[in-house]
């Protein structure tokens, strides 16, 4: 049976003091709902990876990293890596984000590299996909979401693909304000289940978490999670608020 997940994407934000109380808060609501076998995971920036991973001991999450440089170690200043991850607790780890993509030219190639070395230490990637406005508006978003996809993840074996989320992020979509429809998500994430399928089998395909991630918030979450196709969310913005974050995690 795949999961149901809400992962919480903070990106860079929050200080040091406010990343307690927010991961304290967080920790604290989640012991008084039903997540009915939701996995709920926080990804703060790994600065506060130590200290999320010491309440997380204690409580009712998971943690994920927001990146990681694909080598165990060596000459590579500023970066962290899956080793140094995997000794903290640290259960998944976001990929191919958007903005990585655009801000830091991470591509297709350099992700594959990025998803080997994490499944290499047992981390399991959240691996982000999703198309760019002009792109949708010409009707290229499937093309390029297949890329996407094809190009990082289907050298895996179907054994190691199982322990990959897929996160569609339409990228007009990303902190707008402007979510994609239930029928947009529903069918860009049954498109993306048909490729896992095609390549795998039904199997594989039925078993893995495909996550909403775009204007994810506490008033749309539930009509997104109804999809049939929709396994959860990536939360940007809405995850850095305890009670909304919490209310978006009990929208199954
Ligand atoms: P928003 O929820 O702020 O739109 O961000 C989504 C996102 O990028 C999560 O990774």
């Amino acid at each position: 049976m795949r999961k149901k997940i809400v992962a919480g994407n903070w990106k860079m934000n929050k200080t040091f003091s406010e990343a307690e109380t927010l991961i304290t808060e967080i920790a604290d609501s989640l012991d008084d709902v039903d997540l009915k076998d939701a996995e709920v995971i926080l990804c703060p920036p790994s600065l506060y990876l130590e200290m999320t991973t010491d309440v997380a001991f204690e409580s009712n999450f998971k943690v994920g990293a927001q990146n990681i440089y694909p080598e165990d170690a060596g000459a590579f200043t500023g970066e962290i890596s899956p080793l140094m991850l995997k000794e903290l607790n640290v259960a998944y780890c976001i990929i191919g984000h958007s903005e990585r993509r655009k801000y830091f030219h991470e591509t297709n190639e350099f992700l594959l590299r990025k998803v080997d070395s994490l499944l290499k230490h047992g981390l399991r990637p959240i691996f982000c996909c999703g198309e760019v406005l002009p792109e949708r508006e010409a009707s290229r978003h499937f093309e390029v979401v297949k890329s996407q996809v094809e190009e990082s993840l289907f050298h895996l074996s179907a054994e190691a693909f199982l322990n990959v989320v897929i996160a569609y992020e339409p990228v007009w979509a990303i902190g707008t304000g402007v979510t994609a429809t239930k029928e947009q998500a529903q069918e860009m994430h049954a498109y993306i289940r048909g490729l896992i399928s095609a390549r795998y089998d039904e199997t594989t395909a039925w078993e893995t978490s495909i996550l909403y991630g775009g204007s994810c918030n506490g008033k749309n979450a539930r009509e997104l999670f109804s999809q049939p196709d929709v396994d959860g969310g990536l939360i940007g913005g809405a995850s850095l608020n305890s009670v909304e974050f919490v209310q978006i995690a009990t929208s199954f």
